[in-house]
């Protein structure tokens, strides 16, 4: 993985020490919270319902084990025993109490993490495929160039202040594992005819109050030109973005109201402008990046493992974890682990202290120190080998991680809500839990199969309900809560938005709501193996509305 060189090291520590000071005049009271504000965002500092909310960043959800023990320590140390990982794979503390912050940030950055550019408007954490590195049908690892962009992009001084947050994602396979196409830019790492590296670019996707999925602005651009593409991009959307209405701000919009054709023209023409200057990225500094990215020393293993087909025959919560939450390997005798982060009945995306611990030693031990943090707010083992797979599932039923549900229903993108969040008009987090603890019964998920369920408490929409199978939108109706079930939503290769079914239901309805959803489906699928969304696309919204609403 990257590593800090001098320069990172120096940046990040005189930042803490800015920041120090920022907190200690906060504190004080010579800085009202209004001046803070912008400081405070600069530095992944949030203001929630209840307290500050720190943001940390996880460079496209990879980190190794001293970084998770860190956060494990953070979480024990000045929060509540825990830590919320989010779904554009960064990790956040609920309860952090300011004056605390700049020593939270010292700890961080002795383990090279920072919170920088996780808030405000300017270019966010470059998200990726949690499997980058690891997986069998990628072009390349898509890490290094989020790595590169993620340079670029940092502390840019032209893109600080941009009309809206921006969000980044790079994947390198046809599958997307990181809804890139809900993202501002998207990029796919592709090889042409000839092994050259280039990227298809997408832009103008982003969920919110106005769901958009990104358009492809660019079939293949060169690897060594993805600086000023994305930089041609930032300028336009910098220079048109509406600065008048921040709910028109992202560049969605602009993509939307100027429309493509016209917005490429301006794109291109910036980067004719731009492309032969300091921004062409010179093949050895490609290179150099990615000697960080390097595969660890894999073993020569056959492609099946004794000891691993041994706990599968004899032990059937072994098979079924084995069934859902592997991921085929690029390497033979190896493979990626999920582990979810989604007991049932626990808030989606929660770890405490000790399971952070728990997975940073598993991960030391069995997977060369490496973790990832996916989008689905699971953190991943990527490298095991089959051969230890036994001792790395006792491990996890050990912390209580070993729930088999990965791409199930109980596998939910849930956001904080109105149990933390500011914005929100509804709860999200106890719906979950009741959703979760309903449809427990591991044999029954299996037989409903996939099925991506998303709760946002807000149209603002960070629980991704827009692109869930179904997805639950909590708003509030002259005091009450309500929640509105969109059908049909997908964040994969073939994104498309939700469309809401109707009249939402009260807090004591959703779960029985939900259930309908999810029985009209079994009634209706052809075969077993039609998963909800193929059943959708061919039906259509019709009989689940049918059912719901008679
Ligand atoms: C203090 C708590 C939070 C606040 C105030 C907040 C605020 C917002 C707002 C205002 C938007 C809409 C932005 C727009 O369309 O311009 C948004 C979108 C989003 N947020 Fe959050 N959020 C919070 C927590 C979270 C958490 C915990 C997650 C992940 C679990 C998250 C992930 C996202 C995502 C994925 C989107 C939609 C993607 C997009 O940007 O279009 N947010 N958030
Ligand atoms: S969707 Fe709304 S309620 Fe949920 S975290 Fe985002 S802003 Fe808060």
């Amino acid at each position: 993985m990257y590593r800090y060189d001098e320069f990172d090291a120096k940046f990040v520590s005189e930042r803490v020490e800015q920041f120090r000071n920022q907190v200690e005049r906060r504190v004080s009271g010579e800085l009202t919270e209004d001046e803070f504000k912008p400081l405070r965002l600069m530095n992944g500092v949030y203001l929630q319902l209840h307290a500050y909310m720190l943001r940390v960043a996880i460079p496209y959800g990879t980190l190794n084990s001293s970084q998770m023990r860190m956060l494990a320590h953070i979480a024990r140390k000045y929060d509540r025993g825990y830590g919320h990982f989010t779904t554009r794979q960064n990790l956040q503390y609920n309860w952090p109490k300011l004056e605390d912050i700049p020593a939270i940030l010292e700890d961080l950055a002795s383990v090279e993490m920072h919170a920088i550019q996780t808030s405000g408007n300017c270019i966010r954490n470059v998200s990726s495929d949690h499997f980058a590195g690891a997986a069998r049908d990628e072009a390349a690892d898509p890490r290094v160039y989020a790595e590169i962009l993620r340079q670029w992009s940092t502390i840019h001084p032209e893109f600080t202040f941009l009309p809206r947050k921006f969000k980044i994602a790079v994947i390198a396979s046809e599958e997307d594992r990181a809804a890139m196409r809900a993202h501002d830019i998207g990029l796919q790492v592709k090889k042409d005819d000839a092994g050259k590296i280039g990227f298809a670019v997408y832009v103008g996707g982003g969920l919110g109050r106005t769901p958009m999925v990104g358009k492809l602005v660019n079939e293949f651009v060169l690897e060594n030109d993805i600086i000023a593409y994305c930089e041609a991009i930032l300028r336009v959307y910098n220079m048109y973005g509406r600065r008048d209405n921040k709910y028109k701000a992202r560049i969605k919009i602009l993509v939307h109201e100027t429309g493509l054709d016209e917005l490429k023209a301006d794109i291109d023409a910036e980067f004719d402008r731009i492309k032969d200057t300091v921004l062409r990225l010179p093949d050895e500094s490609i290179r150099a990046i990615e000697e960080y990215f390097q595969d660890p020393a894999f073993e020569e293993l056959p492609s099946t493992s004794k000891a691993f087909e041994d706990r599968v025959a004899s032990d059937r919560s072994f098979a079924i974890f084995a069934e859902r939450n592997l991921h085929i390997h690029k390497k033979h005798g190896y493979t990626s682990v999920t582990i979810s982060v989604k007991p049932v009945g626990a808030p989606p995306g929660d770890a405490t202290d000790e399971q952070m611990e728990a997975m940073a030693d598993i991960a030391e031990q069995y997977s060369f120190d490496e973790l990832r943090v996916s989008h689905e707010q699971n953190v991943i083992l990527p490298h095991v080998k089959l051969d230890d797979l036994p001792a790395v599932y006792d491990a996890l039923v050990k912390a209580k991680l070993h729930s088999a549900n990965a791409g199930l229903i109980t596998d939910m993108i849930v956001c904080p809500g109105l149990d933390y969040c500011a914005l929100a008009t509804a709860r999200s987090i106890p719906v979950a839990q009741r959703l979760s603890e309903r449809f427990a019964d591991i044999e029954r998920q299996k037989n409903i199969g996939d099925l991506k369920l998303k709760i946002s408490g807000c149209i603002n929409a960070c629980g991704h309900h827009h692109v869930g199978h179904i997805g639950i939108l909590g708003v509030d109706r002259k005091g009450e809560e309500l929640y509105q079930i969109t059908l049909g939503g997908s964040g994969d290769e073939n994104t498309s938005i939700g469309k809401i079914t109707g009249r939402g239901f009260t807090s004591d309805e959703i779960v029985d709501a939900v259930q309908t959803v999810v029985d009209t489906y079994l009634d209706i699928r052809e075969q077993e193996d039609e998963t909800f969304i193929q059943a959708y696309r061919r039906l259509g919204d019709a009989p689940f509305k049918q059912a719901l609403y008679g």
